[in-house]
């Protein structure tokens, strides 16, 4: 049998249409610490099957991730919320789009979430998660924005703490791009009145 090897790819900071990506968190840097935050979540619930929900679409590398390294017991579900209309999260109008496949009752739930930015669909998650009476209900959440928070929601687990900046990558998208890039990374619109093309960097 042969050996396998693994071969990092080049990293990219070419975005399309003069977009460019700055990495933020390197995709090491994203394992080690998922990597950690599995090991706590563990601590918290050393003999318990945990449920784990991602939500939709953002969250769905971290759930994977996050679940290959939680050790034990584990299942998985999926939610997916939209804002209604054209009016933002901030309005406060969260909608569900898809609802989980399995009852929660009686189980530890963690809420698998990419980021907690204004709160305000993890508040939504939350209050409709306790209505459906878990054993025990936590948060995970792999980037927090603090600065850009409305609700007074908090995570349990937090990847990394961020400042307020536009990050794509690892489950992240700009208009459904970049979410497959292994890095997450700050995105750089090109300035207004400057011409879309391949810009060599
Ligand atoms: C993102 C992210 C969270 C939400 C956080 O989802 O995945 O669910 O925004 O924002 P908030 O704290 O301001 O409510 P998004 O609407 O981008 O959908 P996606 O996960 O499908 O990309």
């Amino acid at each position: 049998m042969t050996k396998e090897s693994i071969t990092p790819k080049k990293r990219s900071t070419k975005g399309t249409d003069g977009e460019k990506v700055r990495i933020l968190i390197s995709r090491a840097r994203l394992q080690r610490r998922i990597t950690e935050m599995a090991r706590e979540i563990r601590k918290d619930f050393p003999n318990e099957e945990l449920h784990l929900v991602g939500v939709l679409k953002g969250a769905v590398f971290f759930l994977t991730d996050l679940g290959k390294q939680i050790a034990g017991n584990v299942s998985f579900d999926f939610i997916a919320v939209a804002s209604y209309g054209m009016e933002t999260r901030s309005s406060g109008q969260v909608r569900l789009t898809r609802d989980l496949d399995s009852s929660i009752e009686g189980k530890t739930v963690i809420i698998v979430e990419d980021i907690l930015d204004t709160g305000m669909t993890l508040q939504y998650l939350l209050s409709i998660f306790e209505q459906r009476k878990p054993k025990r209900l936590r948060v995970a959440v792999l980037l927090d924005k603090p600065e850009r928070r409305i609700a007074d929601v908090h995570a349990d687990y937090v990847g990394f703490t961020i400042p307020n900046e536009f990050v794509v990558g690892y489950g992240l998208d700009y208009a459904e791009r970049y979410r497959n890039m292994p890095d997450v990374g700050v995105l750089q619109l090109p300035a207004p009145g400057v011409k879309a093309g391949n810009p060599e960097t």
